[in-house]
């Protein structure tokens, strides 16, 4: 497993002293990341935050390879009903590894194709049934919380659905959710479903490799033994007290001098790879939820945050560059590069003689696409624009199971040295009720009428 983190175009030497960190800079700033390290380990030996320990679960692992097996042969299309960090693990790793749709291969029970049902657009939900045969899918229900709204109507639809259709759906569904606890696992236990646990100690957008991400990539034949393996090894990297090694804690540290000293408020995540088109809207949520934070761990007004966007190279430099090269200077972005594609992509050699042609004719798109980035980077650094590359040697699970981990690690440690919490989502809490009041849940009546106040206003307002 080989992925690196080049931070040379992020430097004062490379952008500018206004853009770019200086060595000098780093040095400082070095003891404060050497006690966000401190800090997280701590937390995590003490079982406050679990994601550290999840490649280590090989008892966990085991159970889902196990259950993946005797299912197999039995559906085409594994259906996930969830949202969030219940859903973007699961999409990161079956584009990641099974490749983007919509060029997937032909889906059959050999290759089970894996559809994500993350929204309630009526006509998405229609239309994904519409596509699915009940006889042949497998449907992986997955809350943490156990009574998000999303899954659980679109849960009930897809009960009837195959109900309606096989007679029974106690067999065809499989929970993922708190154990012991919450409204889908009531459920679950009520219609005699499969269930696997969430630990508690697991946030939503930090629980790719627990069962949330797992049950449904071993599901869809995602060696997830591997997955696990990359992420030990990661692990092993990221609690390193030396810089040079733990690219993790680098990476945050830059990131944070950049941020808060260089005011780039703005993080573009630009993965030069269809295959981590899925991992970048799962590191947007990482990055936005944890670190998008009212107050610091003292209890002060901070209104942090730093707003993750997500880009493709090289289809993107036709659409966003002209803003990111001449617009505002508020962005930082991370290039994911990939050395080794499966394929090569070799371009015919025969000449036309007309020179855009005949340029590109005998090479490679691999050859393409790097010189791209590599070129995109240097037009950046030209207009002082900071940047930075984490290269990947290749997609596959073992790189993406060390790159996701590494993601979540540079997340907490980014969590420390702003001192707020990175683990909790207080903010997205209030929309939740609200819409239970809108929707007349019990207990939910204070919600209503805060709603109605709301409304109240903005008819005064008009
Ligand atoms: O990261 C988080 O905790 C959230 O984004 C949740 O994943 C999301 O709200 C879905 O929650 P649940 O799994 O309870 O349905």
């Amino acid at each position: 497993m080989n992925i690196q983190f080049d931070e040379t175009n992020l430097l004062a030497e490379m952008v500018g002293k206004a853009h770019g960190v200086t060595r000098a800079e780093v040095e400082r700033a070095q003891p404060k990341a050497l006690k966000a390290l401190a800090g997280f380990r701590k937390q995590s030996e003490a079982g406050t935050y679990g994601f550290p320990h999840l490649p280590f679960q090989s008892r966990v692992i085991r159970a889902i390879r196990r259950y993946a097996a005797e299912m197999r042969g039995s559906y085409d299309t594994v259906c996930v009903v969830g949202i969030g960090g219940s859903a973007l693990g699961a999409w990161a790793l079956d584009c990641g590894i099974r490749g983007p749709h919509p060029i997937q291969g032909a889906f059959t029970t050999d290759h089970p194709r894996l559809v994500i049902l993350d929204n309630v657009d009526p006509d998405f939900t229609a239309a994904a049934l519409g596509s699915m045969d009940p006889h042949k899918t497998l449907v992986v229900a997955i809350a943490k919380s156990g009574g998000t709204a999303e899954t659980v109507a679109t849960l009930l639809i897809v009960r009837e659905w195959l109900y309606q259709a096989v007679g029974e759906e106690g067999g065809r569904v499989v929970a993922v959710t708190t154990e012991g606890k919450g409204d889908l696992y009531e459920l679950a236990r009520a219609g005699g479903y499969r269930i696997f646990g969430i630990p508690e100690n697991v946030g939503g957008r930090f629980s790719v490799l627990t069962p949330v991400g797992l049950v449904p990539a071993a599901l869809i034949g995602i060696d997830i033994a591997r997955l696990c393996r990359g992420a030990a090894k990661m692990t092993g990297i990221c609690w390193q007290p030396d810089l040079v090694q733990n690219i993790a804690l680098r990476a945050a540290l830059y990131h944070w001098l950049i941020w808060t000293r260089k005011n780039k408020s703005i993080q573009v995540a630009f993965p030069y790879s269809n295959h981590l088109w899925g991992t970048a809207f799962w590191f947007r949520q990482l990055w936005a939820e944890s670190l998008g934070k009212a107050q610091n761990r003292k209890g002060e007004t901070v209104n942090t945050g730093q707003t993750p966007v997500a880009a493709l190279g090289t289809t993107d430099q036709h659409s966003q560059v002209q803003l990111y090269i001449e617009g505002p200077n508020d962005k930082v972005f991370t290039f994911w590069a990939v050395k080794r594609f499966h394929a090569t992509g070799p371009i015919p050699g025969a000449l036309t003689g007309l020179p855009a042609f005949d340029a590109l004719a005998g090479q490679t798109l691999a050859r393409l696409i790097d010189a791209e980035r590599r070129s995109t980077a240097a037009a950046m650094v030209e207009y002082h624009r900071p940047n930075c590359t984490v290269t990947l040697d290749r997609v596959d699970e073992e790189h993406l199971g060390a790159f996701l981990q590494m993601m979540e690690f540079q997340t907490a440690f980014m969590g420390e040295f702003l001192n707020i919490n990175a683990f909790n989502q207080e903010g997205v809490e209030l929309g939740k009720k609200l819409t239970f009041g809108l929707m007349g849940r019990d207990g939910y009546e204070s919600y209503r009428a805060q709603f109605a106040a709301y409304e109240k206003k903005r008819a005064a307002a008009r």
